[in-house]
């Protein structure tokens, strides 16, 4: 982990204000003065900051019911971001695990566990993510095998892995994916000619979403441990 985020972790110091204190040469790691604060460390090196040893706090993992008109950036633009209603502190040190658009509700990951995040998201996981899908139209059963077998997207060779697909209503789905491209869902069923009104994520791996919209919650050992192969 980098010198200036492991400051962070360990302190209520902010990134610029850990910055400051490496370069002001408070900082040293196994006795050796360290002014470089892309410096990579192990949480298990002696750091002191004016002498002090640094505890890292252990990581966080949360689980957000993500509204509508929010976004999964730690800083608000042009909506207000996910974080909004996390009151924890130095919550800028959180991330999102696998982004929802603005206009998507339901389940987001959130951790500062920049190792357990990439796990899940890197592409060869193929972490299960299921989504409620309401479509501007009838979803015909020929354009649900193909969402199934896997749809070929503008300018890509590859088409998109093998889904599950269930119907709801003729115009509701509950599709589960093991990739996360750009757009997945709203561009999948675009291929088969229908568009996607309202997406809701409700799951990932052995997670489910079990909290009010708003709303979140620490996840438990059991779940943190269950993305971990
Ligand atoms: N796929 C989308 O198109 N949008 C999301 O927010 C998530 C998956």
């Amino acid at each position: 982990m980098r010198l200036d985020k492991l400051i962070c972790i360990s302190t209520t110091l902010t990134r610029d204000e850990a910055t400051r204190c490496i370069l002001a040469g408070e900082v040293t790691v196994d006795g050796e003065l360290i002014t470089d604060i892309r410096c990579q460390v192990h949480t298990h090196r002696d750091i002191r900051l004016n002498g002090e040893k640094l505890i890292p706090r252990p990581f966080r993992y949360l689980l957000i019911h993500k509204p509508k008109n929010t976004i999964c950036s730690n800083k608000d633009e042009a909506y207000p971001s996910v974080f909004t209603h996390v009151d924890l502190p130095d919550h800028s040190e959180l991330h999102v695990v696998g982004r929802l658009d603005a206009d998507t509700t339901g389940l987001v990951l959130a951790t500062d566990d920049g190792h357990w995040s990439f796990d899940i998201i890197r592409p060869e996981s193929h972490c299960k993510k299921t989504y409620r899908v309401g479509l501007s139209r009838p979803l015909t059963s020929d354009a649900a095998d193909r969402l199934r077998t896997g749809v070929i997207f503008q300018g890509i060779t590859e088409p998109t892995l093998p889904a599950a697909l269930e119907f709801v209503t003729p115009t509701e789905v509950l599709l589960t994916i093991t990739e996360g491209k750009y757009h997945q869902v709203k561009r999948m069923f675009a291929a088969v000619g229908n568009r996607v009104v309202a997406l809701h994520r409700e799951q990932i791996g052995e997670v489910r979403l079990d909290i009010q919209e708003g709303q979140w919650r620490a996840l438990t050992a059991d779940e943190v441990a269950s993305f971990v192969k």
